[in-house]
């Protein structure tokens, strides 16, 4: 880990540790995920804690951070595996506490086994326990057998905490303003993304099947660092572009079909989310043109509420607005059966093709965290945050046609989506997937290009 970034993550539980201050301090539990078997002794491939990751950036399983924020003292510790030579045979490196804590900028750090004798200690005397209940059950017992040790000295005078706080709620309002490291990873993820989504553009032909797509953007994952995909990739063609979470990406594709790719890497544990959607034989058919460049629209007026002061949700208006203006012009919609754009929005009507959301938050997390309405403020019926710069989030419009009487049957099958990972900005957003092709004109000059 270089210098830099180790300054960042003790950055962050400086901050954490200020917040807790100010709840009249405490002591933070926050462990990593769990390695999980997947059968016999095989597991599945790690992924660490995405809140453990944010406040240390070690990558090891079998993890704890604690902070401790008391008025008259504050320690930052890590408990992690111990060294182990014969284990290290097998498995490889670690770093054991000794190495960690001078690598990661702890201020003690101990082996695991250790936790059940420091954790009561550690947890006697301290006004709260800021800590996430209900997350991993395994460690909820753990805790609550430190608690019952920590009461049992109450005779002798010791206190134990009396209040117990959501710690993940403080770390998703952290998390959601993204630092300079941060937006500089997500760049690296989008970019490598990107170039995924042009390279899939490039060797697409009639007559592939889905997963032959899928492996040129794994391959461009890889081939680019990336250390996985963020989420499952969807590659739909034709009619499977109608299935939301499509993901068996099985099917052949044919000579006509647009195909669906919803695809992003997670670099340094970072996601990016980036959907774009092409015909396999390189010419957008007429019908296909018509509900792309709606969908396109839609985006670009989503893209316009980007900017900071604007309504989280103001985005998704703005793209269902256009959305159902589009739905109506092509008679997707009847306007005999459905009225005005007006009452088409206010009827719901337009969720006959559209049926998601606009959006999310993105950060080490595909769906990331983070409050997105004041819930707090009932008398205002808990009305969608302001967007800030800092904030990263998905513009994702879409149409999905499935047959039915009264739609044209040129538009039948036809599934789009274009899905863009967002930077707001001070005055405005930075698109972090912009070199994505993405017009009708860009997307068939790409597909032109040899690989
Ligand atoms: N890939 C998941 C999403 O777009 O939200
Ligand atoms: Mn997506
Ligand atoms: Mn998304």
């Amino acid at each position: 880990m270089s210098q830099a970034n180790h300054l960042h993550f003790s950055a962050r539980r400086q901050h954490l540790i200020s917040l807790m201050q100010a709840q009249g301090g405490g002591v933070a539990i926050i462990p990593t995920a769990r390695e999980l078997v997947r059968n016999n002794d095989n597991t599945f491939p790690f992924r660490h804690d995405s809140y453990f990751y944010y406040l240390s950036g070690f990558t090891e399983p079998d993890a704890v951070i604690v902070l401790v924020a008391t008025a008259d003292e504050q320690a930052e510790i890590l408990f992690c595996r111990q060294k182990d030579v014969e284990r290290e045979i097998w498995d490889g490196f670690r770093y054991g506490p000794e190495a960690a804590q001078t690598e990661f900028g702890f201020d003690a750090a101990y082996a695991i086994d250790d936790i059940h004798q420091k954790m009561p200690e550690l947890l006697a005397d301290t006004h709260k326990l800021f800590y996430s209940t209900a997350v991993e059950p395994h460690l909820d017992t753990q805790v609550q057998q430190w608690l019952q040790e920590v009461r049992a000295k109450s005779r002798a005078g010791i206190g134990v905490p009396t209040t117990t706080v959501d710690v993940r709620h403080l770390i998703d309002e952290m998390r959601l303003y993204k630092d300079s490291i941060e937006i500089a990873t997500m760049q690296r993820a989008a970019s490598i993304s990107g170039a995924a989504h042009a390279r899939a553009m490039r060797t697409a032909t009639p007559g592939q099947f889905e997963y032959e797509l899928e492996a040129e953007l794994l391959h461009e994952f890889r081939r680019q660092g990336a250390q996985s995909p963020a989420y499952g990739a969807i590659v739909a063609a034709g009619a499977n572009a109608c299935v939301l979470h499509y993901q068996s990406n099985q099917a052949q594709i044919h000579d006509g079909d647009l195909v669906l790719i919803d695809a992003g890497c997670e670099f340094d544990s970072y996601a990016a989310d980036i959907t774009r959607t092409f015909p396999v034989n390189g010419k957008f058919s007429p019908a296909q043109k018509t509900l792309y460049d709606i969908v396109l629209a839609s985006q670009y007026a989503a893209l316009a509420c980007a900017k900071p002061g604007a309504r989280y949700m103001d985005g998704h208006h703005a793209a269902v607005r256009v959305l159902t203006q589009g739905m109506l012009d092509t008679g997707l919609l009847d306007k005999n059966l459905v009225g005005s754009v007006d009452d088409a929005i206010a009827s719901l009507a337009y969720r006959q093709f559209y049926m998601h959301g606009t959006g999310h938050w993105i950060g080490l997390d595909v769906h990331d965290v983070g409050l997105y309405r004041d819930i707090h403020n009932i008398a205002e019926n808990k009305p969608y945050r302001h967007l800030q710069e800092g904030m990263v989030i998905t513009i994702e419009p879409g149409i999905y046609v499935r047959p039915a009487k009264n739609v044209p049957e040129e538009f039948w099958h036809i599934g789009i989506r274009i899905e863009d990972d967002i930077l707001i900005t001070s005055d405005g957003h930075h698109n972090l997937s912009r070199d994505t092709p993405k017009t009708v004109a860009e997307i068939e000059a790409e597909m032109r290009r040899a690989t």
